[in-house]
């Protein structure tokens, strides 16, 4: 029995020891307090799979700076060996070759039977897979603090009429209604939401994805510009600059009514220990409900010359979509797991909220849209063009007609 025991030991030993020499490098820009909590889930799960992780962490929401870094890295020939890449931008660096085959792992544990086709489609470059999904987040949101609500006198807006009329009452009593962050990529997450309100998901699809001149020229797209305009009366002066977070922070403590962002801001009221529904709402953007905007998020593989690093790799990609780190992962940084087959029972009211929404919108065929803002809809350049005149546009004078025009020059000149 004695001997058994010793070389179970010895034999565990030899494993471990063999699996340990591979290293997985991870560019990520997972940094505030509940996307940290996140992402070391995984660090720990690679490490107790007998590998090391090696973290390369870049702050900045939206991910524009890690991006900025993964190109330089890459361009020197010493790209990591994973990066957080979404969408399209997955097809431009698999188009330059960057990226490596993760066929083996993907047949052999399922993932296209597991996953819904409008996650894999996105992280197959050439019809391989080539990222593991980790999550799929929903931007089409409204945080909001329940006392302040309540205190006031406000029930949860459901259209944008509603939401002004709430605005113009806080800021009667000297509260900022919306808690913002003056940066291009948020600009863009509230300005696609209100496209989405103001038209519907059909619209947004030939604004963002079919780029339709007649729709960026539309009378929809004015009243969209005009409804943006009208956020700048209810922020902060603070606002300029602001990281996400921080606004999410004014809801948390009451400083602010609303945020508008996608659902990594539960996270930070899960790391904050608030609980939906008794310290705060998330609500569908005013006039959104039974619409989803959706957010992949995905660490894309390199292609390594270690065959450590490779096992080391592909391990990390198997265990991604594992349920285990799917539950534990998407808990704690407020999206849904990417498995349709994933048990919700553990997942807060909001979680299984969305999930019922996202089934049903790809069920239905309708009401699922790509965010622009995060990187789904539309090539880099085409965003950029976006991000500006939207940007440009809420921190200005220019009027909605000069936007209108302004945007559709924008995107077909990116085109
Ligand atoms: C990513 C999220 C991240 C957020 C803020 C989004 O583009 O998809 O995972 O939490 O940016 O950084």
């Amino acid at each position: 029995m004695f001997k058994k025991t010793l070389l179970a030991i010895a034999l565990g030993g030899t494993i471990a020891a063999t699996a340990q020499a591979g290293e997985v490098e991870v560019l990520h820009w997972w940094t505030s307090g509940g996307e940290a909590k996140s992402i070391a889930v995984l660090k720990e799960m690679v490490n107790d799979a007998g590998h090391s992780w090696k973290d390369f962490a870049v702050a900045g929401g939206g991910g524009e700076n890690a991006y900025t870094v993964l190109r330089s890295r890459a361009v020197s020939g010493n790209a990591p060996a994973s990066a957080q890449i979404k969408g399209l931008e997955i097809q431009e660096w698999g188009d330059l070759g960057f990226l490596a085959d993760l066929t083996p792992v993907a047949s052999s544990n399922n993932w296209d039977g597991i996953l819904p086709a409008v996650v894999s489609d996105v992280m197959k470059h050439d019809g391989k897979y080539v990222a593991a999904p980790v999550n799929v987040h929903r931007v089409n949101w409204m945080w909001a603090n329940k006392k302040v609500l309540d205190d006031n006198g406000i029930k949860p807006p459901k259209n944008m009429k509603e939401l002004w009329a709430a605005s113009e009452k806080l800021k009667a009593k000297g509260i900022t209604p919306i808690a913002h962050g003056g940066q291009p990529w948020q600009d863009a997450t509230t300005f696609e939401s209100i496209v989405l309100s103001v038209g519907g998901a059909d619209f947004f699809n030939d604004v963002f994805v079919e780029h339709d001149q007649k729709a960026l020229e539309s009378k929809t797209m004015k009243e969209s510009f005009d409804e943006f305009k009208k956020v700048k009366s209810y922020i902060d002066k603070g606002a300029p600059g602001r990281d996400w977070n921080v606004a999410t922070s004014m809801v948390i403590k009451g400083e602010a009514a609303f945020q508008f962002m996608g659902d990594w801001a539960k996270g930070e009221f899960s790391a904050a220990g608030k609980k939906p529904g008794t310290d705060y709402y998330c609500l569908a953007f005013p006039g959104t409900d039974g619409t989803f905007t959706f957010n992949i998020d995905s660490l894309a593989m390199f292609e390594q010359r270690n065959d450590d690093n490779k096992a080391a790799q592909m391990k990390m990609a198997e265990l991604i979509l594992s349920p285990k780190f799917q539950d534990v992962f998407n808990m704690n940084k407020g999206s849904i797991p990417v498995r349709l087959d994933q048990d919700m029972s553990g997942f807060d009211s909001c979680a299984q909220a969305s999930m019922e929404t996202f089934k049903a919108t790809s069920a239905a065929g309708k009401g699922l849209v790509p965010s622009m803002a995060h990187g789904m809809s539309t090539t880099s350049a085409i965003q950029g063009a976006i991000y500006d005149v939207a940007t440009e546009f809420f921190n200005s004078d220019m009027s909605s007609d000069e936007a209108v025009m302004k945007l559709s020059r924008a995107v077909r000149a990116a085109q």
